[in-house]
């Protein structure tokens, strides 16, 4: 298997960070990789920010946790309780990925999470551990949504898209195992 493969099979989703910070190099390799991301036409209809700030990192993770205790339904709630009552998982370092809606509607959002991944491959690559964060979305569905996008700087017109959690894990998880039930092959 080469060191592409390996490091697909290889991701998994860290759910508990430790303090140490990733150094601003290897930060800066996984955000340009997200930048060299597909997307239709080339429109690059994304924004990456790079979040470091330990404040800033704080206040999203308890907006987000406040946003989501408030919804009816305490099911997500209840399992980020589960998991620690973080959001973020502790994580030091974070990348939010704003978009801007495209046409075709909805097209933006392949876009975003092809960034994504790969800025999680990149990290994975640098062992750096990561997880997919959809749940930053609730960051910015409350009151303080546009505050939260002023302080990050967010472009005219963007969105939350998705984040991604970079640090080293305090507790490793082993990655989902492929289900090959999945796969069709017609020859
Ligand atoms: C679009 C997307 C959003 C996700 N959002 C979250 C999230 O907010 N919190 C979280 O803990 N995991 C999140 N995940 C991680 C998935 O739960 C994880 O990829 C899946 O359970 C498979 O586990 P693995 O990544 O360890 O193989 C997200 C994954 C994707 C693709």
């Amino acid at each position: 298997m080469n060191d592409t493969l390996k490091c697909i099979i290889n991701r998994y989703s860290c759910r508990k960070f430790g303090d140490t910070q990733v150094n601003m190099q290897d930060l800066l390799s996984i955000a340009k990789a997200g930048l060299a991301s597909p997307s239709g036409m080339n429109r690059q209809n994304w924004q990456i920010i790079m979040v470091t700030n330990q404040e800033i990192i704080k206040e999203l993770d308890e907006e987000g946790l406040k946003v989501l205790s408030e919804f009816p339904d305490k099911s997500l709630y209840d399992r980020i309780l589960k998991r620690g009552g973080k959001l973020f998982y502790g994580a030091p370092a974070l990348i939010i990925i704003a978009i801007k809606e495209t046409f075709p509607k909805g097209a933006e959002l392949i876009d975003l999470g092809i960034v994504a991944q790969t800025i999680s491959l990149a990290a994975t690559s640098l062992g750096v551990d990561n997880c997919h964060c959809g749940f930053l979305a609730f960051c910015f569905a409350g009151s303080r949504g546009n505050e939260f996008k002023e302080k990050l700087e967010f472009p005219d017109g963007y969105e939350c898209g998705m984040g991604v959690l970079l640090g080293y894990s305090a507790e490793r998880n082993m990655p989902h195992k492929p289900n090959i039930d999945k796969l069709t092959i017609i020859d």
